[in-house]
């Protein structure tokens, strides 16, 4: 090249550079965000995730809390402080944050530069953590939709349960404050007036009592167009509450004299949580579809399943013609993923934290009911099964005395008559325990730990508790009011 030739290149390129070039925007560095502190966070997250969000932050005393780890089952935060996870995440958490061997899996994965996309190459790990599924699921219920989201999974069961009964049967019933995610076919059948606000919803679906099998029974003799029920195992965002003794067995004789499909929402309730890997299998019943996420990905990747009964899938996506149907999706099936979750699944059994959930269940529920004991005006009602506990505190809206009704109505008013809130606010100021809030009845604690949990962190869970409750009514509201005034200045 002349040297003209390689001054016009260069001009050229310094051209390009100015001019065509896409200029790279304001990026945060990755480092840079994680040297973010709680109000940089809040000032982004208010302005390009969900400003109203932090509203609830506020109010719990979460918006000051910068994650710096997780281990096990506790978070650490900036300031080293160990925060003890009886949330987790809406159960999420099932093996507890960063389990070693999930850890070390996803270190072998990366470094072997692995990568499979099931929907375009045929993946090992999807093949395998699908049969591994079909291993756990009970009776035949052998095909495996793959997603990413609880909502995903809920909407291939609807889809699933609509085309095999055909256009005559497709109304879905479903419950009295059920939560079964946002999308519009899971949101249909989510008894939330708020969450569905005015979007339009499926035309089809009945709402009957949760656990009434009667009720049921009458809606199904009376309509010939139902095709389906839907219901989680135990429901979650209305407070923990389980149906009564045998219902599911019930239910499964009433849906196979009706032919109605049962999906089972088990995105909470599944993956060992109560004590049995499905809560349905306390009955020893087999339902038609059921529906996993949240702790399916060993709290280390996102992914959910719909697992269905052969006959079901093939009848509605047995042949090429109908195969690409339902799946796959973008992210159904990608092998990082599947091997977390693969190897979660092995820990799961390997480190018996299904047993581990019903010992710790049956011995923290009991701890529980002894405070219910202690202070009968405050603990109105302790219930659940394994390791999805609900602490139903009184509801004090209509009888606090006049100077709390004062003070609390300087608060938010979906705090005014719930105790959960200020209590859950002070376990975590107090004692560093985290415990969750359901959605329908705003008086329980809703305490969903990772499956790992001993005695000792079931005892501090149980002495914080005491700790507050010992408080009473006014010094609850006071202390809480003291900080959430304090920290809002
Ligand atoms: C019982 C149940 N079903 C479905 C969902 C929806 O899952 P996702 O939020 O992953 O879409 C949830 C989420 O909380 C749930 O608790």
């Amino acid at each position: 090249m002349s040297e003209l030739q390689g001054v016009l290149v260069s001009t050229f390129e310094e051209l390009y550079v100015a001019l065509v070039r896409p200029v790279k925007p304001p990026l945060l560095t990755v480092s840079e965000a994680k040297a973010l502190d709680a109000r940089q966070t809040e000032a982004l997250h208010c302005k390009h995730i969900n400003p109203a969000q932090y509203h609830f932050f506020r109010l719990l005393g979460f918006h000051d809390i910068v994650v710096e780890r997780a281990e096990g089952v506790h978070y650490v935060d900036r300031s080293g402080r160990r925060i003890l996870d009886f949330f987790g995440g809406f159960g999420t958490m099932a093996l507890g944050h960063n389990h070693p061997r999930l850890l070390e899996v996803r270190r072998i994965h990366d470094e072997e530069q692995r990568h499979e996309m099931d929907f375009l190459l045929p993946s090992r790990y999807a093949a395998a953590f699908s049969a591994g599924l079909a291993a756990i699921a009970p009776g035949d219920l052998d095909l495996v939709f793959l997603g990413s989201t609880g909502s995903e999974a809920v909407e291939a069961a609807l889809k699933l349960a609509e085309l095999v009964q055909g256009p005559e049967r497709s109304t879905v019933v479903y419950t009295e404050k059920s939560f079964h995610g946002k999308t519009r076919a899971a949101l249909s059948v989510s008894d939330s007036k708020k969450y569905q606000a005015s979007a339009r919803l499926l035309p089809n679906r009945r709402r009957v009592p949760f656990g009434d099998i009667a009720a049921l029974e009458a809606m199904i003799r009376s309509d010939r167009s139902i095709g389906a029920v839907i219901l989680e195992t135990i429901q979650g965002g209305a407070g923990i509450v389980l149906p009564p003794d045998g219902y599911f067995r019930q239910l499964r004789a009433l849906c196979d004299q009706h032919q109605v499909l049962w999906i089972a929402d088990e995105i909470q309730s599944g993956m060992g949580r109560t004590g049995r890997f499905f809560a349905f299998e306390h009955e020893d019943v087999v339902p038609d579809a059921v529906v996993l996420a949240k702790a399916l990905g060993g709290g280390k990747t996102a992914i959910s399943a719909m697992i269905t009964r052969a006959q079901h899938f093939q009848k509605v996506y047995g042949t090429p013609r109908t195969a690409l149907i339902q799946g796959p999706s973008t992210f159904s099936g990608w092998g990082g993923p599947c091997c977390i979750a693969l190897e979660a699944l092995h820990v799961l059994y390997d480190d018996d934290l299904i047993g581990n959930a019903e010992r710790m269940g049956a011995y923290l529920l009991a701890r529980l009911e002894a405070l219910k004991v202690r202070y009968p005006r405050l603990v109105k009602e302790v219930r659940g099964r394994g390791l999805f506990i609900g602490f139903e505190l009184a509801d004090v809206s209509q009888t606090l005395p006049l100077p709390l009704r004062v003070l609390v109505s300087g608060l938010d008013e979906r705090l005014r008559g719930s105790l959960s809130g200020f209590v859950g606010a002070l376990l975590l100021q107090r004692h560093g325990v985290l415990v969750g809030f359901t959605d329908y009845n705003r008086n329980v604690l809703r305490l969903e730990p990772p499956l790992i949990v001993d005695e000792g962190h079931c005892d501090q869970v149980v002495a914080a508790l005491d700790d507050v409750l010992s408080s009473g009514l006014s010094g609850i509201i006071t202390d809480y009011a003291a900080r959430f005034l304090r920290s809002s200045r």
